[in-house]
């Protein structure tokens, strides 16, 4: 891929997270979502590349624009696309922190095509690299994590999100001595902070959606960290209910269809084949990796973190619009 096209997708989530932060505050989640949708698509379709969404909105009888085979750009070279036009629309819409519009591109065939179900996820910089394993205990891997990194158990940060189906482990991690930042929602950006040393992060885990989780392990193996995963259905998650075990029944068969395997842990090699990835997202609202949207009279200021797989080349961008 050329550096044209590279900064290129540095425009589109630009353009998806202004178009979100239109709404925010505002309550209604699903209009920032779809604002960035329709933004992220529109972009998209300008850039010199063939595209595919591979991680989209959904199923193409569930979402009307990026959904899951969407054919994207005006030609060019044959790209695989997986996008979150905002992870973190609930934050957008409550004026929260840690919102941001993201995407990732790789050659064909690069990602893993995870229907939207949950995922359990780990997640080490690259000091930690080849140490983890999710078919052990977490503790055995926080202690393996501990050992790489060369501190003890009770000097390691873990963030993950504060989910009621992490509360236990969150207090049981704590009883331990290890620093636990649990935040509201948005795991691709907590998946990033592992991967920048100075940020302090050691380890992300979480149960979160695999969209995120295939976003999240792009940029893990272009910056060198280690991640693994495992594909959970709503029921093994939400609560084994009548409409749980419908709807995680109905994800097991799509995985079933696409010959991706469910509950078995998922190498960073799987969900992400190569790290000749680009991966780029915008801020939304201010969190740990990026700046929010601020706007000083008819001038709105972004910031954007693209990072090329293929060059190592890590950028932030701070631009300047002169419309939303
Ligand atoms: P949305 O922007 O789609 O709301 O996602 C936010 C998020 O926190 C993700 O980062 C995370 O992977 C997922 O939701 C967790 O799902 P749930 O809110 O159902 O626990």
């Amino acid at each position: 891929m050329n550096q044209d096209v590279v900064f290129r997708f540095a425009e589109v989530t630009e353009a998806a997270a202004l178009a979100g932060f239109k709404w925010l505050g505002r309550g209604d989640k699903n209009a920032a979502d779809n604002a960035a949708v329709e933004a992220m698509r529109q972009s998209l379709g300008q850039l010199a590349i063939d595209g595919e969404i591979v991680i989209g909105e959904g199923e193409i009888d569930e979402a009307p624009m990026l959904y899951i085979g969407e054919r994207v750009g005006c030609g060019g070279v044959g790209v695989d696309i997986a996008v979150d036009p905002i992870d973190g629309t609930r934050m957008t819409a409550m004026g929260q922190g840690n919102a941001l519009a993201v995407l990732a591109v790789g050659e064909k065939g690069a990602f893993l095509k995870a229907p939207d179900m949950y995922m359990e996820k780990l997640v080490v910089g690259p000091s930690a690299k080849g140490v983890i394993d999710l078919n052990l205990p977490l503790l055995d891997n926080l202690k393996a994590i501990a050992q790489a990194k060369g501190k003890p158990l009770n000097e390691l940060s873990l963030i993950t999100l504060a989910k009621p189906r992490h509360q236990d482990l969150i207090h049981q991690l704590q009883d331990l001595g290890i620093r636990v930042f649990a935040i509201p929602d948005g795991d691709v950006a907590a998946s990033v902070l592992t991967c920048l040393p100075e940020r302090n992060i050691d380890v992300m885990y979480c149960i979160g959606g695999a969209p995120e989780g295939v976003v999240s392990a792009a940029v893990v193996r272009a910056l060198g960290g280690d991640m693994q995963a495992r594909l959970l259905a709503r029921h093994q998650v939400k609560g084994d209910t009548d409409e749980n075990r419908a709807i995680g029944e109905h994800e097991i068969e799509r995985c079933l269809n696409v010959g991706v395997p469910v509950e078995s842990v998922l190498p960073l090699e799987r969900l992400v084949k190569n790290d000749r990835v680009v991966f780029s997202a915008t801020g939304v609202t201010a969190g740990d990796l990026l700046a929010g949207i601020r706007h000083h009279g008819q001038k709105w200021h972004t910031e954007t973190l693209l990072v090329d797989g293929l060059s190592g080349r890590v950028r932030r961008i701070h631009s300047t619009h002169r419309q939303l």
